[in-house]
This record gives structure tokens, sequence and C-alpha cells, in this order.
């Protein structure tokens, strides 16, 4: 992994940059979606980004790991500057970086172990029966549902979900997982307990993690740090305690003032 840091940072002890975005710009059409967006990943930390519904999250996301083409501004992520990527260069840095979209996007006509399988094949043409069923065994571990390798999708509960979703993304071992959404649609009990897997995650495998929420509990369970989404800019930086200090206008919806 390339260091992003300036080298008197890494003089002074203080935690590597994986991901470094800069002025990030996208628009569709004449629409700008995302105007200026600065943030800056450390190694072994869950950064929060917070916006509103149509804030240009998920774009955001899609950009870092070249799903969408942005319009202007320098995405650095684990060395590689995104936006100048080959195709093998980005699949290269795909297998780094576990996306776990908002939907939790399994396939419905595959059993767990199937859709668990999956990446591991495809990605990492793994084919010994044997060292695919101990890795998707591990993965289920991971998220507490050893109990449903044999089971479809269509019999899991929406928690259940995302938590499989999760787990095939955790399977490559990626060094920065992007979660998408990972509370949306679930109820308060659930949505907390994935938020404590997303810290288990971090804790046992030491991953980066970018989690891209409007969900202000989850914010608050998960967040060593946070940026806010605002009108296509990146704002007011900090921990979840520090922005909720600001009183802030734009942030009020979010904490109830
Ligand atoms: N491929 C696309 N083509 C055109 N417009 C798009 C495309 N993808 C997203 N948009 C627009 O960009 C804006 C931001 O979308 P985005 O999906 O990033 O919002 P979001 O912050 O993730 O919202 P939510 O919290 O509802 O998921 C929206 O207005 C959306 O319509
Ligand atoms: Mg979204």
């Amino acid at each position: 992994m390339n260091n992003l840091a300036p080298s008197s940072e890494v003089l002074a002890g203080a935690p590597t940059k994986v991901v470094e975005i800069i002025d990030l710009e996208k628009r569709f059409g004449d629409r700008v979606i995302l105007n200026r967006v600065s943030l800056d990943l450390y190694e072994k930390e869950n950064l929060v980004v917070l916006g509103r519904s149509g804030s240009g999250k998920s774009v955001l996301i899609k950009c870092m790991v070249g799903l969408l083409k942005a319009d202007g501004g320098s995405i650095n992520v684990l060395g590689y500057q995104v936006p100048l990527l080959s195709v093998h260069e980005l699949n290269e840095l795909r297998l780094q970086v576990g996306f776990s979209f908002q939907g939790s996007a399994l396939y419905d006509s595959m059993t767990i172990r199937q859709n668990l399988e999956f990446p591991l094949k495809r990605n990492l043409r793994i084919f010994d029966q044997e060292v695919l069923n101990e890795k998707v065994m591990q993965a289920l571990k991971d998220v507490g549902l050893e109990n449903t390798v044999d089971m479809n999708p269509d019999e899991l509960s929406g928690g259940m979900k995302k938590r499989i979703g999760i787990a095939r993304t955790l399977i490559l071992k990626p060094k920065i997982m992007l979660y998408d959404e990972p509370t949306s649609g679930l109820d308060p009990v659930t949505a907390s307990e994935i938020n404590e897997l997303i810290l288990q995650v971090r804790d046992t495998y030491h991953t980066a993690s970018i989690i891209i929420t409007h969900d202000i509990s989850c914010a608050r369970q998960v967040s060593d740090r946070m940026v806010a989404l605002i009108r296509g800019e990146s704002k007011l930086q900090g921990t979840f305690d520090e922005l909720r200090g600001r009183n802030d206008e734009d942030l009020k919806h979010f904490f109830n003032y």
C-alpha cells in the first residue's frame, strides 16, 4: 500500500491515510451533485458520511471505486489515483475495497453458500471446495449466521440479509469497507445489531471503513469521525459530539436541536 501521508506525519507516528479525496466534483448533465467534496480516511477508523436523502452519498462512494466517473478533483484510494486507473488496475483496487450496497444485493436464485462462494471464485479464482467451505463458514461466523448456509435469501429477514451482504464483502478480506446505508429499513434493535457488527469488523480485521448514512443513531454508534455532506460540499468534519456541539442550522434535523 502506498503511503499517502506526508512524511512528517509518519515520523510523528500519526495514522496512515488510506483515502484522500480533494475537491471531488460530480455532475449529471447540468445538475451538480458533488461540488467540492474533500475527506480523508485513516487506517483502522470508521468515518461516517452523514447526509440527507439525495445529497450524493451513494454517488460519492461509487466515484471512489470507479463505478462512476468523477468530473473533477482527485480521489486517492490505497495509493491509486482512481480517475486515472485502467480497467485492470480498477479490478486490482476493487479486490481491496469491499463495497456493501444499499440493498443487500444477494442473488435470490442462489443459496447463501453459493452467494458467498461467488466472489471467491470470480475474484480470487478459488475453486478448492475445502477452502471455499472454510472461508464461507468463517464469514458466516463473523456475522453470526452460520445456520443460514443452506438457506435461500428469501428465507431471511431484512437484517439477516444485510449481515449476509456484509459477510459476502468481508470474505475477500478488504482493507477498506464502504457501507452504503447499512441500517436502512431496519427496526432500531436490528439496526443497532448491524452497528455492533460494523464495530466488530473494525476491531477484528482492522479495516478502515466509510459508513454512509442519514441515520443519526448509526452515526453515534459507529463513528470515530464524521463528515457532513451538505449541498454538494463536505462540511463540518469532527467527532459526533463535536458536530452535535456546533448547533449548525444544516444539521439540526439530524440532531433534533
Ligand atoms: N446514474 C445517475 N444518473 C443521473 N442522476 C443520478 C445518477 N445517480 C444518482 N443520481 C442523482 O444524484 C443525486 C444523488 O443521488 P445519491 O444516490 O448519491 O443520493 P443519496 O445521498 O445516496 O440518497 P439516499 O440517502 O436516498 O440513498 C440524486 O438526485 C440522484 O437522482
Ligand atoms: Mg444512497
